[in-house]
């Protein structure tokens, strides 16, 4: 096996190779250009014998903590060792980078990928429930214009750590797809992408549609009872002006926030009753 970045002339292989995956509803073709170019991180290549048959990204989220997703291998070649070796080298190249933390989310279904993570030390860092709820459905009005967070403060960082999101979800904050420890850093890292806004000392972290009928996500909600349902409201407003088709949220295992989000219209992707997502995580030292 032969690992090296890929190259633009690889986008014809390695899209069909992706279009192998989730029945053809994979999102490589969308973010191609981006990975091919990011600085930060390694969007790599496996070749046998000259063919790629695989690759994956490597993703620096932050000082020491490196994040793995896109990991896709030929149809035909799967169940050979390729996305263990894959995943090796990635564990090899987080050492020599000087990087402490690997992670990555998989389907609870999905158990070659669970299986090369468990079989290299990797600890079940969070459980994570799907839900997600359709715009089309009635949204509640909403009158209270709740502030838009543009600097993290201690007290926000404070605020934002008593939130059920992160005291369920072990100190892990989810960014779309990437889960990252809860900090200052992470927080400001957040904010060049999603919102944070607030009211009355509770927090609403949200990420806009990236286009129309793409998903919004919730990252996490916190506050009294009543401060969480109008930060809901108005962030559920907000996603139908933005055009996103439905509003995404990953909730940690804690029984009363999936209560929560089901009884305001969110329905959930999997069985309800089990996680949907699994947060495997690295220590590399
Ligand atoms: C998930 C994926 C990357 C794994 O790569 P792979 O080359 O098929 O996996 P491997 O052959 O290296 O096997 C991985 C581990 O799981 C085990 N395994 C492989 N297939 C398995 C299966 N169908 N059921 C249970 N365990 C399995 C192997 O024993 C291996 O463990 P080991 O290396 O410690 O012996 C690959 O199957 C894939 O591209 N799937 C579709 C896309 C995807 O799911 N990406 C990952 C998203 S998190």
């Amino acid at each position: 096996m032969q690992f090296r970045p890929l190259k633009p002339e690889d986008k014809e292989a390695a899209l069909a190779i992706a279009a192998e995956t989730w029945d053809g509803e994979d999102y490589i073709h969308l973010v191609w250009d981006e990975w091919l170019n990011e600085e930060d991180g390694e969007f790599t290549a496996v070749l046998i014998n000259g063919e790629l048959v695989g690759y994956g990204k490597f993703t620096l989220l932050g000082p020491g903590e490196a994040w793995l997703h896109g990991a896709r291998i030929k149809k035909e070649r799967r169940g050979e060792g390729i996305g263990s070796g894959l995943l090796e080298y990635f564990l090899e190249k987080a050492k020599k980078d000087g990087v402490d933390v690997v992670r990555y989310a998989a389907h609870s279904s999905n158990e070659a990928s669970i299986n090369m993570a468990r079989n290299r030390g990797a600890r079940i860092a969070g459980k994570y429930h799907l839900f997600s709820r359709p715009l089309n459905a009635p949204t509640p009005e909403s009158k209270t214009v709740p502030r838009r967070i543009t600097e993290i403060t201690p007290q926000i960082m404070e605020d934002i750590s008593r939130s059920p999101f992160i005291k369920y979800g072990n100190g892990y904050m989810a960014a779309n797809w990437q889960f990252r420890h809860l900090s200052q850093n992470s927080l400001e890292k957040y904010i060049e992408k999603g919102q944070i806004y607030s009211l009355h000392r509770g927090y609403i972290l949200y990420t806009p549609p990236s286009s129309p009928n793409d998903f919004a996500y919730i990252s996490s909600i916190s506050g009294s009872l009543e401060v969480q349902n109008l930060l809901l409201n108005w962030t559920l407003n907000l996603s139908k002006k933005q055009k996103a088709g439905s509003v995404m949220v990953k909730i940690p295992s804690y029984p009363p926030l999936i209560q929560f989000f089901k009884r305001r219209g969110f329905l959930p992707w999997g069985k309800a009753t089990e996680p949907d997502f699994l947060l495997l995580e690295f220590s590399v030292s």
